[in-house]
């Protein structure tokens, strides 16, 4: 973390903000996470430099240059496309050539890319969708904040065994921006 530079990822106005341990807004009521909680979703997802990885909510795209530098390949959906554009530049600007963005409906996966070693949420949805437990290899794991209500999150963490089945754990109580559909 301390070799990515945070200010690039927040808005100019946020830039004097940008190492302080809090959320940033990113625009379009969004917000860039708390570096302690990129933190602890990254090191519970337990990468590996051989790893593919699927992230559901870009933003500004800094967990995933996070990712990208600890595994193979980062795939990143966002469901705002001026986000994605934003994050895909930033990323490409300051040589993050393993990840690619795009403007995509994270509760459907990236099928072209799968299957994936591990799959990160940043937006918290309900439920975990199934389409993403489909798109996790055997031995893979995916960590989501998931809730119905903000003050009800929960980050979990799946396992997927090497027969296909999963188990899942809750982790700490977190507060994300809610997943939402796409149209
Ligand atoms: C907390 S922000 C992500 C922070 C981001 N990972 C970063 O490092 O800046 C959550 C993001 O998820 C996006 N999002 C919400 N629902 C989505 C969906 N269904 N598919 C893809 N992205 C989604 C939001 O637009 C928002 O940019």
């Amino acid at each position: 973390m301390r070799a990515t530079p945070r200010h690039c990822f927040a808005p100019h106005e946020y830039a004097a903000q940008a190492y302080a341990d809090k959320p940033l807004p990113i625009g379009h009521g969004q917000t860039i996470s708390q570096p302690f909680i990129v933190a602890v979703m990254t090191e519970r997802l337990g990468l590996a430099p051989h790893h593919r990885v699927l992230e559901i909510g870009a933003g500004s795209g800094y967990q995933a240059a996070i990712l990208a530098q600890l595994s193979a390949h980062v795939t990143t959906l966002e469901i705002v496309p001026e986000l994605a554009a934003r994050a895909a530049a930033t990323l490409h600007s300051l040589g993050y050539h393993n990840v690619e963005v795009h403007h995509a409906d994270g509760y459907l996966g990236w099928p072209p890319g799968a299957p994936y070693d591990r799959i990160l949420l940043t937006a918290a949805p309900a439920a975990i969708p199934q389409a993403l437990v489909e798109q996790l290899c055997p031995n893979g794991r995916l960590v989501a904040p998931v809730g119905g209500s903000l003050k009800n999150q929960k980050l979990l963490v799946l396992d997927k065994d090497s027969a296909g089945h999963t188990s899942t754990r809750r982790i700490l109580p977190v507060r994300f921006v809610p997943m939402v559909r796409g149209g």
